[in-house]
Formats: structure tokens, sequence, C-alpha cells
């Protein structure tokens, strides 16, 4: 069992967050995490491709946040396209690129439920795709399965059954073989299970189980 020093919390209630709701709280969430550094599951995921490979060049961070991932993904050298539904994340990531990395770094703020993904070699998703509604989950799914080039992959987190949001009726939990049937179209390269309590950057230990994968598209 593995769990990252910080995480963001959700409050429990089952109603439905106004707008103004959400955007407070994933304000909060991105001044909270802002420090942290690349997640493990990101390191595990970049060291399976190999230097000067002319295939490895264009990432998608989906639901990046304030972007920590997409800023050392273009200290490599990779273009990145930034997406998520949060105007303030973007206007962070984009304050806190440096200017000479400005030109390989693309955003867009969209939802899950109305992005179109183009070709990529590398979809990062981390703690983001549970926040897809249920009724949108597949058809994103399957554009994160269409936009990979062959050979590249993805990586990212599913929220189990058992998590402490699993009551939140706009999130998305799966079993670990929902997972896996999932991931079908692709290999699974890396697939870990977490059970327990985490320590969330908002409201202290949470119970929390998660799938973190990395995923290859052959
Ligand atoms: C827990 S944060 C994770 C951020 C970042 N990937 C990380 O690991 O720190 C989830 C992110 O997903 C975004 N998000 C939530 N629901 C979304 C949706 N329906 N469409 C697009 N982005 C969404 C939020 O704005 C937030 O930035």
């Amino acid at each position: 069992m593995r769990f990252q020093p910080t995480h963001y919390n959700w409050t429990q209630s089952t109603m439905a967050l106004t707008d103004e709701h959400n955007e407070t709280k994933w304000n909060n969430y991105y001044k909270t995490v802002a420090g942290r550094a690349p997640r493990e599951l990101f390191w595990q995921s970049v060291v399976r491709f190999k230097p000067g490979d002319s295939q490895v060049s264009y990432a998608i961070d989906l639901g990046c946040g304030v972007g920590i991932e997409t800023r050392e993904l273009l200290k490599r050298g990779w273009r990145v396209l930034a997406i998520d539904s949060q105007p303030e994340a973007m206007a962070w990531l984009e304050s806190h690129t440096p200017s000479e990395q400005q030109s390989n770094l693309e955003t867009q703020i969209v939802s899950f439920e109305q992005v179109v993904l183009p070709v990529s070699d590398f979809i990062w998703a981390s703690v983001s795709l549970p926040f897809c509604p249920p009724q949108s989950f597949n058809e994103l799914w399957n554009k994160i399965v269409t936009s990979l080039r062959t050979g590249g992959r993805f990586a990212g987190d599913f929220f189990g059954m058992r998590h402490c949001w699993a009551d939140q009726k706009n999130m998305t939990f799966h079993t670990a073989e929902q997972v896996k049937e999932l991931c079908q179209p692709l290999y699974i390269e890396y697939f870990i299970s977490e059970e327990g309590e985490r320590s969330t950057a908002l409201d202290g230990i949470q119970p929390w189980q998660a799938y973190s994968i990395i995923a290859r598209k052959p």
C-alpha cells in the first residue's frame, strides 16, 4: 500500500455542488498542492519512454490542475496539451511555465464531457478521471484509447468502489476487474491497487481506494 503525501479532499455531501463551490474547492486544492513533487506514477511512466525515440513527443495532461507533471514534461522537451475545466488551474500553469518553454505548451479549458483529444504519445491523468460523470466516462475512455498512437501510453488513476467519495453521484468508480476490462485494447505494464487511509490535502485522513495504472497501446 503506497500513499502520496498530499491530496485533495471533497465534501462527502451527496448534494450537487454549485459551480461556485466547485471553483472554490478546486482553488483551495491548487493552493495546497502547488508545491508538491511530481507523482511517483509519473516517474514510473516517463522512464518507459526511450530518450531519442522520435515518436515520443506529444503528451496530454488530462485534468492537469496546476500542471506539476506538465511542467516536468516541458522541462524534458515534450510538447504538452494541458486540459482542465478550471480557468484558475490554467492561469496558474501558464504563469509558472518558463518563457522558453511556453511554445511547447498548449492549454484548453474544457470539461471531460466536451473534450476532443488529438493524437498523442502519452496521456497523463492523475487523480482526475474519477471526476468525470458516470454517463460520460466510457466516451471519455474511448477518446483516450483512440488518441494514443501505437506505442503510446496512458497513466492515471481510477477510484475503487470503497473509496470515501463513492457516494458522489457525479463521479465514477470502478472495480479492479472493470479497470482491467477498460484496458483490454491496451497492454497493462503497471497496476497498483491501494486501499487504506490517506492523508488528504484539505481534510485530514480519509479512507482511500484506488487503482493506478500504466498501459501501452500495442
Ligand atoms: C484532484 S485534481 C488532480 C489535478 C492534477 N492532475 C494532480 O494530480 O494534482 C482533479 C482535476 O480535475 C479537474 N476536473 C474535475 N472534473 C473535471 C471535468 N469534468 N472536466 C475537466 N476537468 C475536470 C479539476 O478541475 C482538477 O484540476
